[in-house]
This record gives structure tokens, C-alpha cells and sequence, in this order.
């Protein structure tokens, strides 16, 4: 299995996508999955159920998922890794774990004009979206970190990212 970490917006959906097909294998978006078990999007999971509810399906999937999918691609949500002990199960479930480090600039050009269909940074003004992001980051770089593969994203396609992942592949 190979799995994809990373702040909202680092492209862990799209790379993902591309190396599921170089590789030919299977690709799933665990934002999806979840989505698709719970029977609705996950801008509604939380606005019906909130972030507790939301955190705990979240480890309850991982789990599932991990146990049930050997040989796919996966891309985690931005948090899966942040909460519980979900870091250590991603990083025991497989040796290919690479973190989609993007800057925080980067971050912010990138988020700013989706924030609305984003949960986490919908109701924060234009104005304070930097300095949220930038503490957030900092505080899950404590999670990514712990991946043994980082992948510096600066300039690069989606097609050499994959690549790029390709090629640290164990
Ligand atoms: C979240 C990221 C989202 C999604 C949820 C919470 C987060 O996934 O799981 O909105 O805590 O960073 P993406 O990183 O795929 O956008």
C-alpha cells in the first residue's frame, strides 16, 4: 500500500490519481470513502454532526481501510494523521508513507479560493487565513514529519511527483 499525507491543498488526491495509474493499481480517496459510508459529503458530516463525530469515524475507517486494502493507492485527509494514534497506524501499516511538503505560501495561494467547500477554514475571514494556516501547519508538521518519505512539492507535475514516489518505492 502506499499513502499519501499532507495539508489540505498539497495535491494528495491528484498525485495519488497519476500513481494509481502508472502503477496500475487501485486508488482510493479516503475523503470519498468516508463520504460514501457515511451517505453524505463531508462538508455535511461536519455541519450536521461536527468535528468530534467527524474525527471518530475518521480513525474508524482508517482502520478499516488499512486492514482491508493491501495493494492501493491512497490519499488520507489533511488531519487523518493529527488525531489519536493514527500517525503510528498509518506509518505500521506500510513503509511507503510520503509526506507532499508544500510551503506555506504555496498553502495559502492554493486555499484561498476554495475555502468555502473546506470545513476548516470556511468561516475564517481572508484576512486571518495566513496566520491560521500558518500555525496549523506548524502544529501538523509535528504528524507529517513522522513519514518516512517527504516529498518536497515545488514546481513539479502531478506526472513527476508520481515519479518521484515511483522511484523511493520499497
Ligand atoms: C481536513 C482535510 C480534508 C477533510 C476534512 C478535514 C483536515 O481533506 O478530510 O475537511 O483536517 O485537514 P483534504 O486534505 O483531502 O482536503
Amino acid at each position: 500500500m502506499i499513502v499519501l499525507i499532507g495539508y489540505m491543498g498539497s495535491g494528495k488526491s491528484t498525485v495519488g490519481k497519476v500513481l494509481a495509474k502508472q502503477l496500475e493499481m487501485d486508488f482510493i480517496d479516503f475523503d470519498n470513502y468516508i463520504e460514501a459510508k457515511e451517505n453524505r459529503s463531508i462538508p455535511e458530516i461536519f455541519k450536521q454532526k461536527g468535528e468530534v463525530y467527524f474525527r471518530n469515524k475518521e480513525t474508524q475507517y482508517l482502520g478499516e481501510l488499512l486492514d482491508e486494502n493491501p495493494n492501493v493507492v491512497v490519499s488520507l485527509g489533511g488531519g487523518t494523521p493529527c488525531f489519536g494514534t493514527n500517525m503510528q497506524t498509518i506509518v505500521e501499516a506500510s513503509p511507503n508513507v510520503f509526506y507532499l511538503k508544500l510551503s506555506v505560501d504555496k498553502l495559502i495561494s492554493r486555499l484561498k479560493p476554495e475555502k468555502a467547500y473546506r470545513p476548516l477554514i470556511k468561516d475564517i475571514a481572508d484576512a486571518d487565513l495566513s496566520e491560521f494556516i500558518r500555525k496549523h501547519l506548524f502544529e501538523r508538521n509535528f504528524y507529517y514529519m513522522q513519514a518516512p518519505h517527504i516529498v518536497n512539492v515545488v514546481n513539479q507535475t502531478p506526472e513527476e511527483l508520481a515519479a518521484e514516489v515511483s522511484e523511493k518505492l520499497s
